[in-house]
Order: C-alpha cells, then sequence, then structure tokens
C-alpha cells in the first residue's frame, strides 16, 4: 500500500475531525437527567508510513535533481513542495538555453535563469547549468558572419553566462548533442548547424576555453543523448578522447537517459564504465533521465511514424505491470550509479508526468516517464528507489 501526500493529510484530516469529535463539539445549556457514559472514542487511524526522501537516500552517493520551468517555483505550487521535499539539485529546462537567455544579440534575457538560481540558493538546492551550446537552441545571429565572428560571438556569450553564475552552479552542459547518430561524413560529430557555419568541431574547443577561462571551478561537460546505445557512445567518447588528449578543459560526460520501457539498466551503466574505461578520471552525471512507457521504433524518432499507440489520457490507462517494468529499470539505474564513484550528479528530465515533454514528443501522446504521476502521487518508480523493501 503506498501513501500520497495526499492520503497523508487525508489522515492528518480523519484524526482532527476524529479529535474534534471526542470532544463533545460545543456545550449545550440544557442539563442531561441521566449522564450517561461517553461513548469510547474511535480508535485513532493507523500512521501512515515514512515516506523516504530522494536527497536524504542518495545523500552519500550524488545530489539527486529534476528539470523544473521557472512557473512551478513562482508560486507555492505542488511542485516547489515536492522539490524542496525530494530533490538536491535543478537543472532549467530551457531557461538558461541560449535562445531564451539571448534571442538578439546585444541584450541578455537574464530574470527568469536568475528567479530559477535565487530560489535554489534560498532553499539549499544545487544547479546544474544546461546547456551553452546547443545545436537546437541557437539564436540565429550567432551563426551569421565570419567563421572569426561565429567564434567571437561564442565566446563572448559563454564568457558572459558562466561568468554571472560564476560560484552558483556546480555544472554546465558546455555542448550539447555534438556527436551524430550515424556514420557520415561529419562523424562522429553532428553536422549540425554550427558543425556547417564553423566548417568543422572547433567551436567545441572554443565553447570549453571560454567556459574555463570564466570560471576556473566550474565542472564542464560534454553533454548527449543515447550513450546507453554502444554506436553512439562510441562516437561520443572519440570526441572526449579527442578533446582530453588535446588539453580541452573537459570534467566529465553527461548521458541524457532518455530511456523506453525495454530498456535494459545494464546498457546505461556499460556508458558510464565506458568514461571509466578511458582512464581519464573523468566524472558521470546522468542528466535527463526519463523513462517512456512505450518501447518505439527508430521511424517514430526520425519521421513521427509507427509510435505505439497511446494508452490514454489517465495515469490508471496505464497497465501496473508497465509501472512495475518502469520501476525496475529505475532501480538497476539507481543502485548502479551508487555503486560507481563517477556519478556525481543524477538529474530527472522533470517533476512529474504531466510536466513531461514526452507528452510532446515524439508525438503527442500522454507519457507518463517520470517518479511521481500527474496528480503528484509517489509512482512504484519512486518507491522502488526509495525504499529497499519495496517489492517490484
Ligand atoms: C527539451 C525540453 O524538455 C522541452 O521543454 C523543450 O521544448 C525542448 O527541449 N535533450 C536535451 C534537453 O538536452 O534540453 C531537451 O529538453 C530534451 C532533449
Amino acid at each position: 500500500m503506498t501513501f500520497s501526500k495526499r492520503d497523508r493529510l487525508r489522515l492528518l484530516g480523519g484524526a482532527a475531525i476524529a479529535a474534534l469529535a471526542a470532544c463533545g463539539g460545543g456545550g449545550g445549556s440544557t442539563p442531561s437527567p441521566a449522564p450517561s457514559p461517553p461513548p469510547p472514542p474511535p480508535p485513532p487511524p493507523p500512521p501512515p508510513p515514512a515516506v523516504n526522501i530522494l536527497r536524504d537516500v542518495y545523500a552519500a552517493n550524488f545530489p539527486v535533481g529534476a528539470a523544473i520551468q521557472a512557473s512551478q517555483i513562482q508560486t507555492a505550487t505542488e511542485d516547489r513542495a515536492i522539490l524542496e521535499e525530494q530533490f538536491s539539485s535543478i537543472t532549467a529546462e530551457y531557461e538558461m538555453k541560449p535562445d531564451i537567455i539571448a534571442p538578439n544579440q546585444g541584450s541578455y534575457n537574464f530574470a527568469p535563469a536568475d528567479a530559477i538560481v535565487d530560489w535554489a540558493e534560498a532553499n539549499n538546492i544545487a544547479v546544474r547549468g544546461h546547456a551553452l551550446l546547443w545545436h537546437q537552441t541557437t539564436p540565429d545571429w550567432m551563426l551569421t558572419g565570419m567563421v572569426s565572428d561565429i567564434r567571437d560571438k561564442l565566446q563572448q556569450y559563454v564568457t558572459d553566462v558562466v561568468t554571472r553564475y560564476r560560484g552558483r552552479i556546480y555544472a554546465w552542459d558546455v555542448v550539447n548533442e555534438v556527436a551524430s547518430d550515424s556514420a557520415g561524413a561529419a562523424a562522429p560529430y553532428r553536422n549540425s548547424n554550427w558543425y556547417q557555419a564553423v566548417g568543422g568541431p572547433e567551436f567545441i574547443d572554443w565553447a570549453f576555453e571560454a567556459a574555463r577561462a570564466a570560471d576556473p571551478d566550474v565542472k564542464l561537460f560534454i553533454n548527449d543523448y543515447s550513450t546507453e546505445q554502444s554506436s553512439k557512445r562510441a562516437r561520443l567518447l572519440a570526441i572526449v578522447q579527442d578533446l582530453v588528449s588535446r588539453g580541452i578543459p573537459v570534467d566529465g560526460v553527461g548521458h541524457q537517459f532518455h530511456l523506453q520501457i525495454n530498456a535494459d539498466p545494464a546498457d546505461a551503466l556499460a556508458a558510464i564504465d565506458a568514461v571509466d574505461a578511458l582512464g581519464f578520471g573523468l566524472e558521470n552525471h546522468a542528466t535527463e533521465i526519463d523513462v517512456s512507457v512505450y518501447s518505439d521504433p527508430a521511424e517514430c524518432f526520425s519521421s513521427g511514424v509507427n509510435c505505439q499507440s497511446s494508452y490514454g489520457t489517465r495515469a490508471s490507462d496505464v497497465p501496473d505491470s508497465i509501472y512495475a517494468q518502469q520501476a525496475a529499470i529505475y532501480r538497476g539505474l539507481f543502485d548502479g550509479f551508487s555503486e560507481r564513484d563517477s556519478v556525481t550528479s543524477v538529474t530527472m528530465w522533470g517533476v512529474q508526468d504531466a510536466q513531461s515533454w514526452l507528452n510532446n514528443f515524439p508525438v503527442s501522446r500522454n507519457n507518463y516517464p517520470l517518479l511521481f504521476d500527474p496528480s503528484r502521487n509517489p509512482k512504484p518508480a519512486f518507491l522502488a528507489i526509495t525504499d529497499p523493501d519495496y517489492e517490484i
């Protein structure tokens, strides 16, 4: 049996009502001729079981994070309460991306990112920075002009952003998704807008060097998806190997770990082990974990066809067996991360299922990939990683 926050409140409310009833309510003035013994008080409700706290369970291993949107913390939302209680790290889901911070050349929009960092500090929550360079969120102005102009603009942007949050952010994804998904002319690099504008991968060096110059202490990461797949992993690690051996200041590898319900946690852990096996002493961060309740073929992601059909709009539409499978994947991941010293941060890509980007990607379809359901109740996946005695 599981107890949500709402259940706990309900139980507490029930106890208060029972206590009031036992007091007999307001006094009447009519004397009672034959006082009868008061009825025995109803038995108290059973005490709710202690719900473990994620950030405490893994405190000795790594901060546990969630991606958040500024709107989730601007007012006293249920999501904010969960964050304050459960998480020790946050990542801005989009407020720190270049197209939000610098939509136009020459001016910055730092207000949303500032609000997130201020709130985190006030609540003793660490901030992971995401992401200084990503092909999907690069404003057009950054990629115009000569290569030297592009370099100047990138260096200026990275310098200004990293300097602004110096000492307040513990790690930055300096470059996001620069590895290619398949063998091609640019492989192992993604043939992205950046790669094409610069005519090669040098922009990666520029971004790391500017970030290091702006903050000597912040940890600098190269972040990518599908590292649980060996071919993508090999391309990313070829890039990492090249960067580190040339003295580019890379501190670690970020693994997004957007997984599907047919995932084997061993594949994700193999990605951590492969980074360790490079022998550079790099850190590993799990940066964007979610476990889709679907298992889609590749063409669903490339062209939106043959995607598994939706379970439905209610969390209860998903079979219990799927939630159990999801819980087992989460337990496998968190157990494996805990056993590996190089894993120094683990972040969920959202607080609760209604927030998840997977409700709209790769197609519009309800998904339930996180630790809390849309009503903010803890799911089997949450119990599986916070209570070793929980039976999946
Ligand atoms: C996603 C956000 O969740 C969406 O809200 C936004 O519209 C697009 O970006 N890999 C990443 C993240 O590195 O930044 C992406 O986040 C998800 C995939």
